[in-house]
């Protein structure tokens, strides 16, 4: 037996950033390589989403793992102990092929998921190279490794809030060459922003994403209080550092009426009158960035956007893609977008996620890698977004462990990367 093979494979429940379960694996290799994944959790998912098994009943309202950590544990366990786990794409595929089903809802994603990831670590550990470096040497990229620009999350809103403010995230886009610099310019402007809501009269307390939750009026005023912040922190509003925003509207759509319902400001928009609201934040505000600006099934809204919108600015597919190469290549043929959101847990497996990232690289889109709401100390998404040289990395505010962790992974890679 190899010294890489699988000595042993163990899931666990343990508890997101929102305090509800989720599932932990260890891999351990037969050379004593060991490490442990944690698989995250969203809130406003998709309807095409892999899915997340929950026990359902009492316990933990409905919300356990259990059966995802006994189908780790009693059926993928048996079966891939013994396997060499730096072959991970052919055990992501064995994984995939045991579920049998188009959307694991038979063991679920998060049971994969947390396999496939824990092999990753593991085979780091083995190799004795930082997750990034491992991951390239499994994976053949087609682009350099690189630092993502980071789109940090301070004004949160919608499902993540309470919907405080209709849209879900307002984004702060630093863009410095140096990691050190984009992290030091985002931190600075989140205390500045702290402070001018404090003077305005506004609570400072933060949603799921360790951004700021006020009760603005309207996402304009965000934008408004996002460049003043910016200014006052020192700094060059679209120069220095840019806006971006997701809009999550699938959670906003009404699918019979057509409408979108933007219930905090009690206004109703079709996808017409939506597309133009986003013509005038892009002449007022310097957004590089939307997400989900139309809802998951809205292929119409969408592919008008692209002409309109998509020159100088992101158009990113986060439910409508849900990190599933299907989806993502019809919308490559159909110019549907132009940038897509990259969620591990979307879709299953990391195998599968690198699929979705090449792909989207081949074709010119834009990469986002993304963490979820419900998050953990799990830093895997920093090092994904490394190897595969993504052009952004998505993981909230500067606030709060869950979100921090993943900041801090990156300064830890910009070091390595310099040989240091
Ligand atoms: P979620 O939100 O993890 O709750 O889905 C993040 C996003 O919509 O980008
Ligand atoms: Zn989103």
């Amino acid at each position: 037996m190899s010294t890489t093979a699988i000595k042993s494979i163990v899931a666990r429940e343990v508890l997101d950033s929102r305090g509800n379960p989720t599932v932990a694996c260890r891999v351990t290799l037969k050379s004593g390589a060991t490490a442990e994944a944690m698989v995250p959790s969203g809130a406003s998912t998709g309807a095409h989403e892999a899915i997340e098994l929950r026990d359902g009943g009492n316990r933990y309202r409905g919300k356990g793992v259990l059966k995802a950590v006994k189908n780790v544990n009693n059926i993928i366990a048996p079966e891939l102990k013994g396997m060499d786990a730096t072959k991970q794409r052919a055990l992501d595929g064995l994984m995939i092929q045991m579920d049998g089903t188009k959307n694991k809802s038979k063991f679920g994603a998060n049971a994969i998921l947390s396999v496939s990831l824990a092999l990753a670590q593991a085979v780091a550990v083995h190799r004795r190279m930082p997750l990034w470096k491992s991951l390239r040497k499994t994976y053949s990229f087609s682009h350099k490794p690189s630092l993502p620009v980071p789109t940090m999350n301070v004004l949160n809103g919608g499902e993540h809030a309470g919907w405080s403010l209709d849209v879900q995230e307002c984004m702060i886009v630093p863009q410095m060459k140096k990691m050190t610099d984009r992290i030091r310019a985002g931190a600075e402007t989140f205390h500045v922003l702290a402070k001018l809501l404090k003077a305005k009269g506004y609570a400072t307390t933060v949603g799921d994403e360790g951004g700021f939750a006020p009760k603005l009026k309207n996402v304009e005023e965000a934008f408004e209080l996002l460049v003043q912040a910016i200014r006052e922190a020192g700094y060059q509003p679209g120069k220095d550092i840019a806006l971006a925003s997701d809009v999550a509207s699938t959670e906003m759509y009404d699918a019979n009426k057509q409408i979108y319902n933007f219930r905090t400001e009690g206004k109703s928009f079709t996808a017409a009158e939506l597309l133009k609201r986003y013509q005038e934040w892009q002449k007022k505000y310097p957004i590089v960035s939307l997400e989900d600006i139309f809802a998951e099934d809205d292929w119409e809204g969408w592919k008008k956007s692209v002409p309109v919108l998509g020159k100088k600015c992101a158009l990113v597919g986060d439910d409508f893609f849900v990190t599933n190469v299907e989806r993502l290549s019809r919308g490559i043929k159909e110019k549907a977008a132009n940038a897509i959101l990259i969620k591990l847990n979307q879709i299953g497996s990391l195998t599968e996620t690198v699929a979705a990232i090449e792909m989207a690289h081949k074709a010119g889109f834009a990469v986002s890698v993304s963490h979820r709401s419900g998050e953990t100390a799990d830093t895997t998404i920093a090092d994904l977004a490394v190897a595969s040289g993504a052009a952004y990395i998505k993981t909230g505010s500067l606030s709060r462990s869950d979100r921090v962790e993943k900041y801090n992974r990156l300064l830890a890679i910009e070091m390595e990367m310099a040989g240091k």
